[in-house]
């Protein structure tokens, strides 16, 4: 039996995709044992310790494959630490989990179609990774009506479904901030507009709004 994935992206980085997916890992935890991934990260491991600290399967024993020192993109951290960042070893790393956990949640870094080495992607990494839920992350702020048609279409273009979408509140506030999501659905029907979750103090205070979730994507 593999697990049922789910694969959470964005349309870029620092947008709140870790706060969407530990609060999903949290809540989904509370019934099944999931773990909360993140095979790639660069500048740090606060993403991996966040999904780590909120699954209920021990992942924290596991270390990611490209934890990268340098605080900028995948293919160019690898490459200053003189390595390459191999898909099918991001596969084979999850695999063990895939078997032994309820749920995985796996968290790419930086935006869907952030670059992994000079010739790959994270949407390459979607493709290898199989069947599998994948939900978008955008900031409520102006420009993302662009970045996630330009996401989706590019997306389906690789034959790459986004399941559902998921608007965080900006840091900054600005004059689209609270009409984003119904644009979206009027610009694109075929992809809802799950939740938008609110700025909040303590990021477990999401966990409520983003419970709704779990049944709408059938995960776990
Ligand atoms: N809803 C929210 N309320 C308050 N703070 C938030 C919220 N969402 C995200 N943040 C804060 O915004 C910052 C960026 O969020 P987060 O780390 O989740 O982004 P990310 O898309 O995962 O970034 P990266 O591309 O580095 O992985 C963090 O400091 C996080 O605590
Ligand atoms: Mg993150």
């Amino acid at each position: 039996m593999t697990a049922p994935l789910l694969v959470v992206s964005g349309t870029g980085t620092g947008i709140g995709k870790t706060a969407v997916a530990a609060s999903l890992v949290r809540v989904a935890g509370l019934q099944a044992s999931v773990a909360g991934l993140k095979p790639v990260e660069t500048g740090g491991t606060s993403d991996a310790d966040a999904l780590g600290q909120a699954s209920t399967f021990h992942v924290t024993r596991f270390t990611s494959p490209y934890l990268l020192d340098d605080p900028v993109s995948p293919n160019v951290a690898a490459r200053r630490s003189s390595r390459t960042i191999d898909i099918p070893t991001i596969v084979e790393w999850l695999a063990p989990f895939r078997c032994q956990a309820d749920a995985v949640l796996v968290e790419l870094p930086g935006g869907l179609f952030s670059p992994l080495s000079d010739t790959t992607t994270n949407a390459d990494l979607v493709a290898a990774l199989g069947p599998a839920k994948l939900l978008l992350v955008a900031p409520d702020r102006l420009g993302v009506l662009h970045d996630v048609l330009a996401t989706v279409h590019a997306a389906a273009g690789r034959g790459i479904t986004v399941d559902a979408l998921v608007l965080s509140a900006a840091e900054h506030p600005d004059a689209s901030t609270g009409t984003n999501a119904a644009e979206l659905e009027r610009l694109l029907p075929s992809v809802r507009v799950q939740a938008s979750v609110p700025r909040v103090r303590h990021l477990t205070d999401l966990d409520d709004d983003l419970r709704a979730l779990l049944p709408l994507l059938h995960w776990p």
